[in-house]
């Protein structure tokens, strides 16, 4: 809801509310962001200035010493008018200074979201959001630079942007302009931030914020796999289930900047929009440029409380309305089975077996057209390679489809190689700088989707292929860094960052709007793209190359705290594990994996009759729990002492069920009971606890099992490897009827393995070892 009064403004969400007022001059000043309040005290809430704030200090106003913008807090602030700190833009003006002083000029309001001309933004419908506009308008020159404010109740989430126009006759340049900056006094605030790099992206990192700004920016083209635009500022002692978290993202995926600024009046300032790096966009008279939409929330519950309100967000105003809420398929992937050697004969065989399995859907990843036999070759050209499909793709698919499975493709489509047809026939489509070499990545050259003519070629070759195969899931993957930004088709090459990303979006607007019952999963190899601008087109991402499953729980812990598990593909590979060697158990992978949009992508082959078994079961445990997995409430348990970082509590919540997901690392000898405690059910409701079953291959035990054996066997030899593929013993299942009471003071589960001979009533997890839990409402 947004309500105004005297100059003041009210922004209100189901949980939050967020205040700020026109000052006598016409800035705004910020003054309230944070738990919702009944009647607010403005004046009691402001930021005081009853002294000047120091001798070095400017004052804005002669009449007034205390009103310096740098100790104010403010929705926005230029440059060169006495504050200081990281200004949201930098614009040389029509007067050719890099002096700018937005003032308050008019505002409206709309029942609605308000539409953005080129980039993707938040939807809601029209009962669900709320916008506010607030154009100020420039002291000097004839620039306006409009806030626009949209509020969505449910998901306590408050997105803004900022239009910059020029009206003046002269023209202005923009080196920096972001999304939004907040400002606020410090609360010992911590920051949040997630990195890392190819198959390690968005490891949580925390550091307490000092003096000085802290900036986090992409300049490889997209929005990243080194860190993520989303960021968190906490209260020192905050943790998953308690205290003041605010969060930031950005809907956007190419280079972008978030900051974090605390300044020496104990103020901090935070920002996130469009990187600066090498950004420089001239606006003449008439002509306007929009910020994407950034993303703000709060929670006084903690992170789960945050990501409860960044989850809504995602699922219900990101994710296309034909997707939200819908199933996402079980996915069998080629890539890992077959990297890019692979026959029509073998694939197949290895779909009749996902179909056995219970999977719905299979995708054929690289590897398919002319000359791809490797990644040396054919990204641009998308003839099928005939030697591997000699009746044809469309053939092929139809035969899949005959299976019961859909039929889903993988292309790269923003690539080229040297050894493409399209390079030789058309080089000047890659990025080059003219008169050097171009640099390569993954042997492979970037198209340069500024030429209009570049993205005509990929809207038609895609969508020939799309419409041949009759496909219902396609990958859009996207493998380097850009370098040598540089296009003959843009006014100045400041603008090619973000020329390049508007161009991106228009292709994936002309492919898919046509197509909408294509379910998208944008990829970059894996993560390197995960943001809120590519899931207003893709419903799901490929979260990482990595699918180690101890990998893969930092993975998707970091990103859980930002988007949802509908919007992380995740897959049950071969172990050991092709990257990190780790051997894991079946059971291990399947148990991270489900708790996002699931999919296998191993070796159906050579799997032995017991690991058939335990996937077919997996599987079919997924399709009963589907809907609580990629859309319940995820929450992770705060584990406190150090002994416990070894270990991971995932839960996702549904209506009348919950389950809940136990990770180990390392394991101990005598180590400490594990508690599930899960809070926020019913008190007085009844609830049954039990574990879900799962396979405990003999393997596990090694040497051990000559103990229990009546004849002495080679623990590695013929006749143990043998049964090690027909017959496992079950690991321990634990069951309890309890309250939601119980339940919120924590079970105790059974003693973990520690030597002694194994009896069903043990946990038997070793090192990497996890089980699930299903908590089910049995009475009111
Ligand atoms: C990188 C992706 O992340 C992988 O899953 C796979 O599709 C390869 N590219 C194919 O080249």
């Amino acid at each position: 809801m947004i309500t105004i009064n005297d100059a003041v403004f009210r922004l209100q969400t189901e949980n939050t509310e967020y205040i700020f007022r026109k000052t006598k001059h016409g800035h705004l000043e910020h003054i309230y962001y944070g738990a919702k309040l009944t009647s607010p005290d403005i004046e009691a809430l402001a930021h005081k200035r009853t002294t000047q704030a120091g001798s070095t200090t400017v004052a804005y106003d002669k009449e007034d010493p205390t009103y310096c913008l740098d100790s104010m807090c403010l929705e926005w602030s230029g440059i060169g008018k006495g504050d200081y700190r990281y200004s949201p833009s930098e614009i040389k003006m029509p007067n050719n200074s890099f002096v700018s002083d937005f003032v308050y000029k008019s505002h409206s309001e709309k029942k609605s979201f308000v539409p953005m001309k080129e980039l993707p933004s938040a939807r809601g419908k029209d009962n669900e959001c709320q916008t506010l506009s607030i154009v100020l308008h420039d002291k000097v020159s004839d620039v306006s630079l409009t806030l626009i404010y949209t509020v969505y109740e449910k998901a306590n989430c408050i997105t803004r942007r900022v239009v910059l126009e020029n009206t003046d006759a002269s023209p202005l340049v923009v080196r920096r302009l972001l999304s939004m900056s907040l400002d606020m006094p410090n609360m010992g605030f911590y920051l949040i931030t997630f990195d890392g790099d190819w198959a390690r992206e968005a490891h949580r990192n925390d550091r307490f914020l000092k003096p000085g700004v802290f900036i986090k920016e992409s300049r490889t083209g997209s929005s990243g796999n080194k860190n993520n635009p989303g960021f968190l500022l906490c209260e020192e002692d905050a943790s998953e289930e308690h205290g003041r978290v605010y969060g930031f993202n950005l809907v956007y995926s190419g280079n972008y900047l978030s900051f974090a600024e605390l300044n020496s009046h104990e103020l901090v300032r935070a920002g996130v929009g469009i990187s600066p790096h090498c950004f420089e966009w001239t606006l003449n008279q008439g002509e306007n440029l929009e910020t994407p939409e950034a993303v703000i929330t709060f929670s006084d519950s903690g992170f789960n409380g945050l990501s409860k309100n960044f989850h809504s967000f995602v699922n219900n105003h990101i994710v296309n309305e034909k997707w939200q809420g819908s199933d996402r398929p079980i996915l069998y992937n080629s890539w890992e089975p077959c990297f890019f050697k692979f026959s029509q004969g073998k694939l197949i065989s290895l779909a009749r077996e996902a179909k056995k399995m219970g999977m719905e859907l299979f995708v054929l990843d690289d590897g398919w057209f002319e000359g791809r036999n490797d990644d040396n070759a054919g990204l641009g050209d998308y003839s099928v390679n005939k030697k591997k499909f000699p009746f044809g793709l469309g053939s092929f698919a139809k035969k899949i489809r005959k299976m019961g499975l859909g039929f889903g493709i993988w292309f790269e489509p923003e690539m080229v190689n040297e050894n493409s047809n399209l390079f030789r026939e058309h080089s000047e489509y890659a990025l080059r700088l003219p008169g050097s070499e171009a640099t390569l990545g993954r042997n492979q050259l970037v198209l340069d989707l500024c030429n209009p003519a570049v993205r005509d070629y990929i809207v038609s070759s895609v969508g020939k292929i799309l419409d041949e195969t009759g496909a219902c899931y396609v990958k859009w993957d996207m493998n380097r860094h850009i370098s040598e930004f540089y296009s003959e088709h843009i006014r100045s090459q400041g603008e090619y960052f973000h020329r390049y990303i508007l161009g991106l979006y228009d292709v994936l607007r002309r492919i898919f709007e046509p197509r909408p019952n294509i379910l998208l999963e944008s990829c970059s190899s894996g993560g390197n793209r995960f943001d809120l601008g590519m899931l207003c087109f893709s419903p799901q991402i490929w979260t990482s190359d990595c699918t180690d499953p101890v990998v893969r729980l930092s993975i998707q812990s970091g990103l859980s705290y930002l988007y949802p598990q509908s919007a992380m593909g995740a897959h049950v590979s071969d172990a050991p594990h092709q990257q990190t060697l780790r051997d894991t158990p079946l059971s291990t992978r399947y148990n991270t994996a489900c708790f996002g949009s699931l999919g296998y992508e191993l070796d159906l082959r050579f799997l032995s009759s017991v690991e058939k078994k335990e996937i077919k079961e997996q599987i079919a445990f997924y399709k009963e729990h589907r809907k609580i997995f990629q859309y319940g409430t995820f929450e992770r348990l705060p584990l406190k002492s150090s002994r416990l970082k070894n270990k991971t509590f995932w839960l996702v919540k549904g209506k009348d069920e919950t389950i809940a997901g136990f990770f180990q690392l390392k394991s101990g000898v005598g180590e400490e009971t594990d508690v599930l405690r899960i809070n926020g059910l019913k008190d007085d409701a009844k609830y049954r606890v039990t574990t879900k079953s799962q396979q405990l291959y003999i393997k596990r035990f090694g040497g051990l099992v000559k103990h229990i054996l009546p004849v002495t066997l080679n623990p590695d030899g013929f006749i143990l490897r043998m049964a090690n593929r027909f017959y496992a013993l079950k690991d321990c299942v634990e069951n309890y009827e309890c309250s939601g009471k119980t339940l919120a003071a924590g079970i105790k589960l059974n003693n973990q393995f520690t030597g002694r001979p194994y009896n069903n009533t043990t946990r038997l997890l070793g090192d990497y070892g996890s089980s699930l839990y299903t908590i089910k409402k049995t009475s009111d």
